[in-house]
């Protein structure tokens, strides 16, 4: 079978995916909204080959020990692909990422949407962008989103077969940029895996889930009608939405102790958040979100992003943070093979 390489960025989601009604199939509470990211992607190559005797992972690199989790959910994303492909053959997986992993860019989107192109184009399956959607759904729910291009809506559906994502509009169809502030590299303390089960725990959970529709059609027309104070207002009330549930999610840790909340806000995050309502106060039109790490990543128009950087490396002074900044990227393809 032939060597195929695919390539995948990241996602920034405006409307957060943080809660799920199937955990197997990664079958979401509500419906999403993301951005591809153009600066942090993930290059993948797969190669089914019968000679073979079991899978091998290489991640930036260094070869994946077989007790590794993360080369057992490859393998067990590959498994999808040989059920669908109806073969039992082994591949050779080689993956990078050009980004800080586990630090607020959802390696995990990019990383599987990659394998799920890369492995599907391997296997020779022919899988149109909603099949290759849900199968990028199962691998992490969030890499659904890194399939279409430009802004995306992953539909929650209420099954397996209607849970996918759809491009809501191209990515040249509004100049914005991610400002992302990488305040620290470290690797977060609880995975969004285990904070989407923590949900439940949080006594806001019912009023969250109650306003994410009416959330979710204002952002779209948002982006659709290019309303940059409406998207803005609506991003970052979201962001603070989703750190509100997990902030009050206490539950006991694996060696018993107990917390009341995932924190992964730090005090360099919380300082930028901060410094943001001080910005726009004083005229210049830039919000944040937030994923499940410390990175804070400030959403404005093109025009002003020489501004916003700007007035992040005053902030910043002399510590160590990375900007990296993105426009809306194209959706997970085919790159060689
Ligand atoms: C905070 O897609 O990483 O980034 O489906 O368990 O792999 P799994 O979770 P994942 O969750 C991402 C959560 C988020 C918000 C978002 O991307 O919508």
């Amino acid at each position: 079978m032939p060597k195929v390489t695919a390539m995948a960025h990241a996602n920034l989601a405006f409307i957060k995916y943080w809660g799920k009604v199937d955990f197997k199939l990664n079958l979401p509470v509500n419906g999403s909204i993301s951005m591809n990211l153009s600066s942090a992607t993930t290059t993948t190559s797969v190669h089914f080959d019968g000679r073979l005797k079991g899978d091998t992972v290489i991640l930036d690199g260094t070869e994946l020990k077989p007790d590794d989790p993360r080369a057992a959910k490859v393998s067990a994303h590959l498994d999808r692909v040989r059920k669908l492909a109806e073969i039992d053959t082994s591949a050779k997986v080689e993956t990078e990422n050009n980004f800080p992993q586990g630090a607020g860019f959802a390696s995990s989107a990019s990383g599987f949407a990659a394998l799920t192109v890369a492995a599907a184009g391997s296997a020779e399956l022919t899988l149109d962008q909603k099949a290759l959607s849900r199968l990028a759904r199962a691998g992490s729910g969030s890499a659904a989103r890194s399939i279409p291009a430009g802004f995306v809506e992953w539909l929650a559906g209420l099954d397996d077969h209607s849970s996918y994502a759809i491009q809501i509009a191209e990515p040249d169809h509004w100049d914005l940029r991610d400002v992302a502030v990488v305040v620290s590299d470290q690797e977060k303390a609880v995975p969004s895996t285990q904070g989407h089960k923590l949900v439940t725990n949080s006594p806001y959970w019912q009023a969250r889930k109650n306003q994410v529709a009416h959330r979710l059609n204002r952002v779209t027309y948002a982006i659709k009608e290019r309303k940059f104070d409406v998207f803005g207002q609506e991003l970052e009330a979201e962001a603070m939405a989703m750190h509100a549930i997990a902030l009050t999610s206490a539950h006991n840790n694996s060696n018993g102790t107990w917390t009341s909340g995932i924190y992964y806000i730090l005090p360099d995050t919380l300082e930028l958040m901060r410094a943001v309502q001080q910005w726009r106060a004083d005229g210049l039109p830039v919000y944040f979100t937030l994923d499940a790490g410390p990175t804070v990543h400030l959403m404005c128009e093109a025009q002003h992003a020489n501004q916003v950087q700007d007035a992040v490396r005053e902030l910043q002074n002399d510590r160590d943070w990375q900007i990296i900044v993105s426009e809306p990227a194209g959706g997970a393809r085919v790159i060689d093979g």
